[in-house]
């Protein structure tokens, strides 16, 4: 054996993942004390190597709707393997893509006649983007600030917060921003009618749970309508019953042209994502035989994402995960109201379904403001880390501050979240909120930890 290949033995999983994928994710995993090797992962529970149970918060960023390794979503894929049947020859029609199409298209309704699968959000939004200016013949895409659509170059071009394209430029020309919320700005821009699309989350996660005025979405629709853009809909977070309805754009009467949906769609297992639009935007695209593959991608349609997202919706109706996303979600929120209105810190606490963020604002007591500015100062997000790491380290609850709005902490547990784990994270909730008021501990920590951060 090489010297090279006993080192490589001698290392942990932990080293050898620092040494050949991501020394920076590691550390930062180790500073918040969140490095732990996880064996056995069932509903929202995570089974830690140390043999603690930690209660997922956080469901790998509204991926595990059904929870995590859901029994008949494994048994499809294991019967799919079993089959020894075309997984992927790109040389035949995918059968069970076209029934899973068929179910994706009759839950979303409205004009959503046809799908595309891909294998992940942004290249859902990477195709939207493509259909769309197919469509239009126009170039221009619309976004919102807060706005999370991925980190593909098309996609990372609609993100809106400039961090994620620092270094990648230049974007896509013709993107451009608008406030979120504002239909004025909304309706001076289509009014160029140069805008192919105007991509839009219905309800932000990354940028801090921001739920719109119904009003504002159905006028954002008719506006598109009026001026020939086409009216996009971004729930790769949102969908597969995360807010109580398959589509959140079900709860304000939408008709989008295009929808994409990803994460929980495979049930966590496999990656997949699809791209629901109408006939008109499908034609644009394959409308000749020259063109029945000018989109396409390897593994768009393979036979165990497809099988994966069928035993997901089937779980989904079943055990009538909307109904209980709304039921947990009140709930949710109605006991972390109980429990923490009255700390000057929470400033907010909203939510829909089981998709929910507890805002925190600068305290106005002197001595937790002179500590809670220092943080500011090191880093927007050190207050919010502090919050999640002592969720996790103290609490054992896995949650995380939103991407795009650190000083909202997200709530979004697998939609088979049990009443006693709803219990358990308000109580935590209420301990770490308690902390952070009452005790000097909680700021030295975080100071503790700013100067890990700097050091290493
Ligand atoms: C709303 C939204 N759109 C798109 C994406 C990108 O998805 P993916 O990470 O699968 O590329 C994300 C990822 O978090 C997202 O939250």
């Amino acid at each position: 054996m090489s010297t090279a290949t006993q080192f490589a033995e001698l290392q942990s999983g932990s080293e050898r993942y620092a040494a050949r994928v991501n020394p920076q994710w590691v550390r930062l995993l180790e500073l918040l004390e969140m490095n732990v090797r996880y064996e056995r992962c069932t509903g929202a529970e995570l089974l830690t190597s140390e043999g603690k149970r930690v209660v997922d918060f956080l469901s790998g960023y509204c991926v595990h709707n059904v929870g995590h390794n859901h029994p008949s979503v494994i048994a499809a894929l294991k019967e799919e393997l079993d089959r020894s049947g075309p997984a992927m020859l790109q040389s035949h029609v995918p059968e069970a893509a076209g029934e899973l199409g068929a179910r994706l298209c009759k839950l979303a309704g409205g004009k959503l006649s046809k799908v595309f699968f891909a294998s992940s959000g942004s290249e859902g939004v990477e195709t939207a983007i493509k259909f769309a200016r197919a469509h239009t013949g126009r170039t221009g895409l619309l976004y919102t600030d807060g706005a999370f659509h991925g980190l593909t170059c098309g996609a990372l071009s609609l993100m809106g917060n400039p961090f994620w394209r620092e270094g990648f430029g230049p974007m896509l020309p013709g993107a451009d921003q608008i406030p979120f919320e504002d239909a004025r700005s909304l309706e001076v821009k289509l009014s160029t009618r140069q805008f192919a699309a105007f991509i839009v989350e219905p309800v932000q996660a990354e940028g801090g749970i921001r739920i719109p005025q119904a009003e504002y979405l159905q006028t954002a629709e008719q506006l598109c309508r009026k001026y020939g853009t086409l009216f996009v809909l971004d729930e790769v977070q949102t969908g597969m019953f995360r807010t109580g309805a398959f589509l959140a754009a079900h709860h304000y009467d939408l008709e989008p042209d295009i929808v994409v949906l990803a994460k929980a769609l495979s049930g966590g297992l496999i990656p997949v994502s699809a791209v629901l639009m109408s006939d008109e935007v499908y034609k644009s695209v394959y409308n000749s035989l020259k063109r029945a593959i000018v989109h396409t991608s390897t593994y768009s349609e393979n036979a165990l994402a497809m099988r994966a997202g069928l035993a997901t919706l089937e779980v989904l109706r079943r055990e009538s995960l909307g109904r209980r996303a709304i039921l947990m979600g009140n709930e949710l929120r109605r006991r972390l109201r109980e429990t923490l209105s009255g700390y000057e810190m929470v400033k907010d606490i909203r939510g829909i379904g089981l998709l929910s963020g507890i805002e925190f604002q600068a305290p106005s007591k002197i001595s937790l403001r002179v500590a809670f500015e220092a943080f500011q100062r090191i880093h927007p997000g050190l207050f919010g880390q502090m919050v999640v790491m002592r969720m996790f380290r103290d609490e054992k609850m896995l949650t995380q501050i939103c991407g795009n709005n650190f000083m909202v902490l997200k709530a979004a547990p697998p939609l088979i979240v049990e009443e006693s784990q709803i219990d358990q994270f308000v109580g935590a909730m209420g301990r770490v909120v308690e902390l952070i008021h009452s005790s000097s501990t909680f700021w030295a920590d975080a100071l503790d930890l700013a100067r890990r951060a700097l050091n290493i």
